[in-house]
């Protein structure tokens, strides 16, 4: 397992790129601000927290959390426009999700950092802290490793086809694109997928 914070305490950390996600602003674009309801809207794996300010500055209050201290401690030093906050926290504990509460959930390379046997987790922790009809929208990185890289992650790859599955027991699928915009070198390998919580998903826990 990837000591996070350490990554960050070393200054290794090539995933962050000094700004929003492109897909996200896409995404904004077609969607429009609605999308996220009335907040707040939740960035687990936020890093540094250029999606969360993002966010913020669409006027939609942004809660990111992170695992690594280190991360969370820089991104509050950032400016923002009042609407961000962060947290030092483990997305997959169901401890975690206690008490938690979003109108919509933004995924951007948090789901490939985790390992694939933790995915059904992230799902069900999606799902647990989504209000009833609530928004996951997320850029998945399907194809992470460049040609003869060592594979065995993080990140991982995924594909398409497993994401609508393992979302499909509590969400269910609005939409679904590959992004034009990107950051150099991500062209065509992320995928935007916007999911809505079903009335009547119940996570255990
Ligand atoms: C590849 S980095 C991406 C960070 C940020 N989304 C970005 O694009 O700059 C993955 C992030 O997920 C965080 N992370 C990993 N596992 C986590 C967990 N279980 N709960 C919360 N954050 C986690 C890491 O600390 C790291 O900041």
């Amino acid at each position: 397992m990837r000591n996070w914070e350490q990554c960050y305490q070393t200054g290794e950390t090539p995933w962050d790129k000094g700004c929003a996600a492109p897909p996200l602003l896409e995404l904004i674009e077609r969607h429009g601000v609605a999308l996220w309801g009335s907040g707040p809207v939740l960035v687990p794996g936020c890093g540094f927290g250029h999606d969360v300010r993002a966010l913020a500055a669409q006027g939609v209050a942004a809660h990111g959390v992170d695992i690594a201290e280190t991360a969370v401690e820089k991104a509050r030093t950032m400016p923002g426009g009042g609407l961000e906050t962060y947290a030092v926290g483990d997305f997959l504990d169901p401890a975690w999700r206690v008490g938690q509460r979003f109108s919509a959930l933004w995924e951007h390379t948090c789901f490939c950092a985790i390992h694939p046997g933790q995915r059904e987790n992230y799902a069900a922790s999606a799902a647990a802290v989504l209000e009833s009809g609530g928004v996951l929208a997320g850029a998945f990185y399907l194809t992470p490793n460049d040609p003869g890289e060592d594979d065995s992650g993080p990140p991982f790859k995924v594909s398409i086809e497993e994401i609508d599955a393992l979302f499909s027991r509590w969400f269910e699928r609005i939409d679904g694109w590959v992004p034009q915009a990107a950051y150099p070198g991500r062209e065509g390998r992320e995928w935007v997928g916007v999911f809505r919580k079903l009335p009547q998903a119940r996570v255990a826990g």
